[in-house]
């Protein structure tokens, strides 16, 4: 028999992604539907060890904001309380765990079960908490769509739509210019957003983390298409992009902390210097996070916030839920954790891109003749 659920509590960890809102509003009527009191936790678990960050969240609270980026919960990357920063006497930085003081709070604020709403860190802390006994249900989010367990993360759709449409309006400008254009999007380590928006807008290079890139054969494809009259070429990299032997590029800027970031620009330099074409560099960067969620994205995030009310309300815990079409299912956070869901090299996207001509950064051989 579940237990009976009088109040639950939402909180939205990690970077944002288009669609959060949407599992908010789903999940906080869902909740209502069955007369459960619901509590919002602003920027992400930093709520639950601070009492002013938890808002009430009824039908009012929720209304309009479906189709609004962002979130009306907040987000942040920091307040880990598996690893909370502290200053020591000495000045140096130490990480404790907090999770004890959250599990606590949880009790104290008589909640029942806790819809995490996150990436991989996220979940992490969502399974640790769940580990300590609290029940908690995870609903997965990131534009990058590296998370495993699940056919699709919500905000991928979205972050998709608009690197293509980015790519499309470089097209005329790139053919005008007789240019070529680096464009840098999204994905640390997995290539999902490159590799989509790359082949729906028709890109000549995408460059992946997931496969070493060699410069020559980039080079080599785009003087191909400079031979064949084509005298403009687009090349899509993935932030998390790196060369055979190399690694990933960060940026420095004075004390703060390094972000990932900048290899778009080095890969325009060394196709110049190369080729001797002109070669630009555009980075979209969080353009692909902000705004509204396409309409994939927001049934998809609404079928999430839904399904994990319904995983609470059947006694669910310790689990994600996750897309497998055409059905919502529930995975263990435990097999959800400390893993990515990575481009596999040999499925039939990769293979598309081949076949269409697409160059991948490998080998010119391995491709075959083009
Ligand atoms: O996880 C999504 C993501 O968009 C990554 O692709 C990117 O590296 C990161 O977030 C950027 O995060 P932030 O906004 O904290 O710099």
């Amino acid at each position: 028999m579940p237990q009976r659920i009088r109040r639950i509590a939402i909180t939205t960890g990690g970077g944002d992604a288009p669609g959060l809102n949407a599992v908010v509003r789903a999940a906080v009527l869902s909740a209502k539907r069955r007369g459960w009191d619901v509590l919002g936790i602003r920027r992400g678990y930093e709520g639950l060890l601070d009492p002013e960050k938890l808002v009430q969240l009824d039908r009012e609270s929720v209304r309009g904001i479906t189709h609004l980026g962002g979130s009306i919960l907040g987000a942040t990357n920091k307040g880990n309380p598996l690893r909370w920063p502290v200053k020591l006497p000495s000045g140096e930085i130490t990480a404790v765990d907090r999770t004890p003081e959250v599990v606590a709070n949880f009790h104290r604020l008589g909640i029942d079960a806790l819809i995490a709403i996150g990436g991989d860190g996220s979940m992490r802390i969502a399974h640790a908490l769940s580990q300590q006994g609290l029940p908690v249900v995870g609903v997965p989010k990131t534009i990058d769509n590296d998370l495993p367990g699940t056919v699709l993360t919500f905000g991928f759709d979205t972050a998709v739509g608009v690197a293509t449409e980015a790519i499309d309006r470089l097209h005329s400008t790139a053919e005008a210019h007789e240019r070529v254009f680096t464009v840098e999007l999204m994905g640390r380590y997995a290539g999902w957003i490159a590799l989509h928006a790359g082949i729906a807008a028709t890109a000549d290079v995408i460059l992946i983390p997931e496969i070493p890139f060699d410069i020559d054969a980039v080079c080599r494809k785009i003087m191909e298409r400079e031979a064949l009259g084509r005298h403009f070429s687009i090349v899509v990299v993935a932030e998390g992009a790196r060369p055979v032997g190399g690694e990933m590029v960060f940026q420095q800027r004075g004390d703060g902390p390094s972000r990932l970031g900048g290899i778009g620009e080095l890969v325009a330099r060394q196709i110049e210097e190369r080729t001797g074409k002109e070669a630009r560099n555009l980075v979209l960067g969080h353009l692909q996070r902000g705004g509204s969620p396409s309409a994939f994205d927001r049934v998809t995030a609404q079928r999430f916030g839904a399904a994990a009310v319904q995983v609470v309300a059947d006694g669910g815990r310790g689990v994600m839920v996750a897309l497998d079409p055409p059905e919502i299912k529930t995975v263990p956070l435990a097999d959800v954790i400390d893993k990515l869901s990575l481009v596999p090299l040999d499925c039939d996207t990769v293979k598309t891109a081949r076949d269409i001509g697409i160059c991948l950064g490998d080998s010119w051989e391995e491709r075959g003749v083009w």
